[in-house]
């Protein structure tokens, strides 16, 4: 069964506690937080003062994909606004060894993101040290957009370079996750599914989340 990142990017954030509850008692596992800077992508969503006041609604994963540049200098301010992993870009990250060995440091997992035009080949020789990949299967920076086919075959190669050396890397897939998709997306080896229209634009939120963790 994949574990479930329902993001909270087309949550109603005048009602944000409903939908915090709501993915509290549902069967989603992780809760997907989408940070953007204006600058890594075109796009600005929410930061830390946000991210505080979903922590204090739930004790499930709060995973937080950070789509700026120089994370660093706020992988502290994340850390004390309560993630549980912290995603950054490989793009956004010409020292991302010291980037992933800070997160660490601080007591949180680290997560790597891929860009759609970001070969897999690249994490050959930094894979042991990450405990999450985030593989976008659409270009960051929007929900509702439509998943690109060639992620297919990029999480069955990130899949076999994980199994070739013998790590336990969870491979999450951002992007355009569907219901009709999902279950091709998990036969490649994905572990993590990140649904945000799937799920926030489904007219049936908690349906969608049994349907999606029933595939
Ligand atoms: C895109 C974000 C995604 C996105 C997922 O930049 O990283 O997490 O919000 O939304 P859907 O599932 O609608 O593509
Ligand atoms: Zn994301």
């Amino acid at each position: 069964m994949p574990l479930l990142a329902p993001s909270l990017l087309f949550a109603d954030f005048l009602h944000l506690a409903d939908d915090c509850a709501m993915l509290d008692n549902s069967r989603a596992d992780w809760f997907h937080l989408d940070v953007m800077d204006g600058r890594f992508v075109p796009n600005i969503s929410f930061g830390m003062p946000v991210i505080e006041q979903i922590r204090k609604t739930t004790s499930k994963i709060c995973d937080v994909h950070l789509m700026i540049l120089e994370p660093e200098k706020f992988a502290e301010a994340f850390k004390e606004a309560g993630a549980d992993i912290l995603t950054v870009h490989f793009e956004a990250c010409p020292h991302l060894s010291r980037n992933i060995q800070q997160i660490k440091m601080l007591g949180m997992k680290a997560g790597v993101a891929l860009n759609p035009h970001t070969p897999v080949e690249l994490l050959q020789d930094i894979i042991s040290e990450i405990d999450v990949v985030c593989m976008m299967s659409v270009n960051p920076g929007f929900g509702g957009q439509s998943f690109i086919p060639r992620t297919f075959k990029k999480i069955t190669q990130l899949r076999k370079m994980i199994d070739d050396a013998g790590l336990q890397v969870k491979i999450e897939i951002d992007g355009g996750v569907t219901l009709k998709n999902a279950r091709q997306i998990i036969d490649c080896g994905a572990d993590v599914l990140v649904a945000g229209n799937a799920v926030f634009k489904s007219g049936d939120p908690v349906a969608a989340i049994n349907a999606l963790k029933d595939i």
